[in-house]
């Protein structure tokens, strides 16, 4: 048996918003931004998108992949029939359509037509894709008779910064992307080992605090006339989030390369949580990976916390980039504090 990703989409809303428009209204730069994150521009989601319609569009183009691979009918007639194969809908997102219920998985569930899906959505921050990979991957199980699941990542960051900090509003975007992943039953046909081979999952709360939006949840719950025109907004101990970051990428690239006994010329692209462009150099640097390595596609997109690697993945698939049998790592770090990575045989 193994796991594998068969499709991939995403989503990115037309409205760029470039550093120099940034500068036209704060106290801020295209060289500041450029040089402390690789940041060029990000995309704006406008105001009648939710999470759940990027989720949804990203999805659509990977059951397209799936329809296209499949063969047959018309497209919208086959992407809806795909709908129908998926198993579980899992989608990570720290900017759900509602706070706390309904799930946006759930939302999703019901505009794709996959009445055979459970959904749930899971909140592991910018880590929300390599933990839901390692979730499809346990509930499509030989025993669970559950074969396909949707992974999705989709962030409306952009509606949860305070755009009147400069520390912050450069450094998100808004965008989805996501992933099909199948059980296929007969790995000796092909490849002695495929799909996902590794994950790594992690955690250390005791950092909760340094990337958090503190209102709106029970902790801190919305009182009549508590607000003071400042909408829930996301905020960051950037230094900590920083040092956490290059830590935790740099461990869990060599735990993953030590516990499946591979070296690094092995692996044919890393594909980083776009978080900061130095993060990825930094732990490169100390591990000794060339820059080339890493995909980066933070000049064009910033953080779209746990959109950014299935956007990058669909990115690199659509470029025919990843090429079957390649193998590929995912490296990630967010809220919680949460970290992990994953070992896929494309
Ligand atoms: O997805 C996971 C979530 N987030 C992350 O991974 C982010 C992790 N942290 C970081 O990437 C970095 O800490 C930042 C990019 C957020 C900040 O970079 P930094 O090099 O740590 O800058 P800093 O916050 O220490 O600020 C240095 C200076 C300050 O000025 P003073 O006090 O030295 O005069 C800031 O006020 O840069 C100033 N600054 C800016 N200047 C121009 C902060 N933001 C800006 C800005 N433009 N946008």
């Amino acid at each position: 048996m193994a796991i594998e990703i068969i499709a991939t989409g995403r989503a990115i809303p037309p409205r760029r918003l470039t550093n120099h428009d940034l500068a036209a209204k704060l106290d801020t730069s295209d060289a500041w931004i450029r040089s402390h994150t690789g940041i060029g521009a990000r995309h704006i989601a406008d105001e009648d998108t939710a999470c759940s319609d990027l989720a949804l569009e990203a999805a659509r183009q990977a059951l397209v992949m799936v329809a296209a691979q499949e063969g047959s009918g018309n497209e919208t007639g086959d992407m809806t029939q795909v709908a129908l194969t998926l198993d579980v809908i899992i989608l990570g997102t720290a900017t759900p359509d509602y706070l706390g219920c309904p799930s946006t998985a759930c939302v999703v569930q019901d505009k794709l037509g996959a009445r055979n899906a459970a959904a749930l959505d899971i909140t592991a921050g910018c880590s929300g894709f390599i933990y839901g990979l390692e979730i499809a991957a346990g509930l499509l199980g030989t025993r669970s008779g559950r074969k396909r699941a949707l992974v999705i990542g989709s962030e409306i960051l952009s509606r949860f910064v305070d755009w009147t900090d400069r520390g912050m509003c450069i450094l998100f975007g808004d965008g989805a992307g996501a992933a099909i992943v199948e059980r296929t039953e007969n790995p000796s046909a092909g490849p002695a080992k495929q799909g996902l081979l590794r994950t790594i999952l992690g955690a250390d709360g005791s950092g909760t605090e340094h990337l958090i939006m503190w209102r709106g949840g029970s902790r801190n719950p919305y009182k009549p006339g508590d607000l003071d025109g400042m909408p829930p907004h996301i905020e960051m101990n950037g230094r900590a989030v920083y040092n956490f970051a290059v830590k935790s990428v740099t461990e869990t690239i060599e735990n993953l390369l030590a516990q499946e006994n591979i070296t690094i010329n092995e692996v044919s692209r890393i594909v980083p949580h776009q978080a900061n462009a130095r993060i990825v150099q930094a732990a490169g640097k100390r591990l000794g990976i060339p820059e080339e390595k890493f995909f980066l596609n933070i000049q064009e997109y910033a953080n779209t916390s746990a959109a950014s690697i299935p956007i990058a993945l669909d990115e690199l698939n659509r470029a025919g980039e990843l090429r079957k049998g390649d193998l590929i790592m995912t490296i990630g770090f967010g809220a919680g504090l949460t970290y992990g990575g994953n070992l896929i045989i494309w």
